[in-house]
This record gives C-alpha cells, structure tokens and sequence, in this order.
C-alpha cells in the first residue's frame, strides 16, 4: 500500500462527504455560513473523520450511517480551530493555510461560525438515524457531545487558557489532562464512533478509546514539537505561537529530545492495543506510525 497515495484518495471522498453535509449559504445568515464555510472548506488534513471511517470499516461497518458523523467530527473540530485563534485565546492570524476566520470575518462573526458549526454538527450528526440502529446512533451522539464538550476538547482548552492567563505552573498531570482533553478527545470520539456504529464489542470499543488517548496525546505532543521545530509554510499556521503566549507545553515541561522520544513510545502503546484487535488494521497501523514523523 502506497501511504499517501491511499490518504489522498481517502481525503478527496471525505471532502466530498463535509461538502454534502454543510448548509448553503442562503438567507440573511449568508455572511455566517459563509464564515463556517471559510474555516471547513480550507481544507486540512481531515484527520478525525479519516480514523473515524477507517474504525468503522474494520469493524465491517457498510453503509451510510458513518457519514453525517464524519462531517460532524470535522465541523467540532473545525470550530474548536475558529475559536482557539480567537484573540481572547492563541491571538493566531494564519491557519490551514490561509488567514484566521476572525480576521477575515471579524471576532463577533467568527464567535458566531464556531457556534454555527459545533450546533450544525449536532444537527448533521442527527442525519445518521435513518442509516442506523436506534442503540448504535444513541450511542455515537452521545459520545460526539461527551468528548466534544467540559468532559472532552471544551474541558482541556478550558484548563489550558486559565493556566496560560493566570501563569500556574503547570504539574505533569495537569499538563497530560489538557493534552488528553483537548486533543486525544476527538480523536478518541472518530475512533469510538466508527466502531459503534458498525457493531463493535464493547471490549473493541474501549480499545479504541485507549488506542484514541494515545495516539491524541502524541499527536498533540508533536503539534507543541512542531510549535518550535517546524515552519509555517508546512504547517499551514504560525510557529512559535505557544512562545509567543507564554504557554507551558510539553517541549517546555520535558525538553525537545524526550518529547521527541515519548511521541515515539505513546504510538507505539497505541500500536500494541491495536494489535490485539482481528480484522483489517493494516491502514490505521500505517497511519499512528506516520504520526511520528508528521511534519505537518
Ligand atoms: C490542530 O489539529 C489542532 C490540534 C489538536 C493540535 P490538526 O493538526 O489536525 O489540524 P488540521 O485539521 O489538519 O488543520
Ligand atoms: C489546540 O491546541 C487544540 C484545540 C482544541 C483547538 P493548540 O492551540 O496547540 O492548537 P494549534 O497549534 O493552534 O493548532
Ligand atoms: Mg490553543
Ligand atoms: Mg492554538
Ligand atoms: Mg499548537
């Protein structure tokens, strides 16, 4: 299997998935949607809905059900970006690419967007009930909203801006908390939500929680990693954000090396439960390890 070759393609059918699934921009909320469609259509790597598919196809999942879910995932996550560039929050002027959604719409409009797309999630997710059981749909909502708010992605950023703004030192769990929170949440949540929904055990479905965490909080390691080493052009965002604001990471907690090492070891933890799991696993494998290396 060529990696990027077969990402690639996986990407383009996603992108046609959350185009489908987001409203037109009609009506006197045009200028709205069209901030919600400024932020999603500027693409990204679509990572969240790309695990959650890939979930939901090992455990032999066929059929529409995945769908409205996938453009969900990538609408929360869409606003979470909108609002964590915010000026009240990162201050960030670039992302995916292209200028922030606030300096292009304004901050009010672009409060707004992120309201518009995390309630338009729940509304899209909605969708799913025609495809699916009445207990597997039940069940993959209320994973969406529990991982996407205080207990989820909400929770974390919630802890991160208050210890950024009061200055708190932060200790190494407080620290894990706000990683596993605001990042392995919603990766945890497309991981979760694509086994359910094809019928996974209950057993399957916490390895994929476990699998979420780690891989999440290595994710969210490599994006403080890359705050420092990596360049705006492969990012598609600023560097140095997190120095510019004064925020404990955990570059600044641990040193760049044993970052670079504990990214390494936490794939390799979500390697090993993937591993106990039959079926297909080939793909997602292959993704958690370029995960390691990831330059953007
Ligand atoms: C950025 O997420 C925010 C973090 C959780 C680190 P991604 O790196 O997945 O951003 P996009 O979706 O590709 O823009
Ligand atoms: C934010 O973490 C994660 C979110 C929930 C948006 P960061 O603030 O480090 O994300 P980037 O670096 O701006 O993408
Ligand atoms: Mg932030
Ligand atoms: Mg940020
Ligand atoms: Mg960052």
């Amino acid at each position: 299997m060529n990696l990027e070759q077969e990402k690639e393609k996986r990407v383009q059918e996603i992108e046609r998935v959350i185009a489908g699934y987001m409203p037109e921009c009609t009506g006197y909320q045009k200028t709205l949607i069209d901030a919600m469609q400024y932020s999603i259509q500027a693409g990204g790597k679509r990572l969240r809905p790309m695990l959650m598919q890939e979930a939901f196809r090992i455990f032999g999942g066929s059929g529409q059900a995945v769908e409205p879910f996938m453009a969900a995932l990538e609408m929360i996550h869409t606003y979470s970006l909108v609002h964590d560039d915010l000026p009240a929050m990162d201050n960030d002027e670039y992302r995916r690419g292209r200028l922030t959604t606030h300096m292009v719409y304004g901050e009010a409009m672009a409060v707004l967007a992120g309201d518009g797309l995390l309630t338009y999630a729940f509304e899209t997710a909605v969708k799913a009930y025609q495809y699916a059981s009445s207990d597997r749909f039940a069940r993959a909502l209320s994973i969406l909203a529990e991982k996407a708010g205080i207990f989820g992605m909400a929770g974390g950023q919630g802890l991160d801006v208050e210890a950024e703004k009061k200055s708190i030192p932060l200790t190494e769990e407080q620290l894990l908390f706000i990683h596993e929170k605001k990042t392995a949440a919603l990766i945890q949540a497309a991981l979760m939500i694509g086994a359910v929904l094809a019928g996974a055990s209950d057993e399957d479905v916490s390895r994929m929680e476990r699998i979420g965490y780690y891989t999440g909080v290595a994710f969210q390691i490599q994006d403080d990693i890359l705050d420092v080493t990596g360049t705006s052009e492969e990012l598609g965002k600023p560097v140095g954000s997190d120095e510019k604001n004064h925020k404990e990471t955990y570059v600044t907690l641990h040193g760049l090396e044993e970052s670079i090492r504990d990214v390494e070891a936490m794939s390799m933890e979500a390697v090993g439960i993937l591993n106990g799991i039959c079926g297909d696993t080939e793909f997602l494998r292959a993704c958690i390890m370029q995960m390691i290396s990831r330059r953007k």
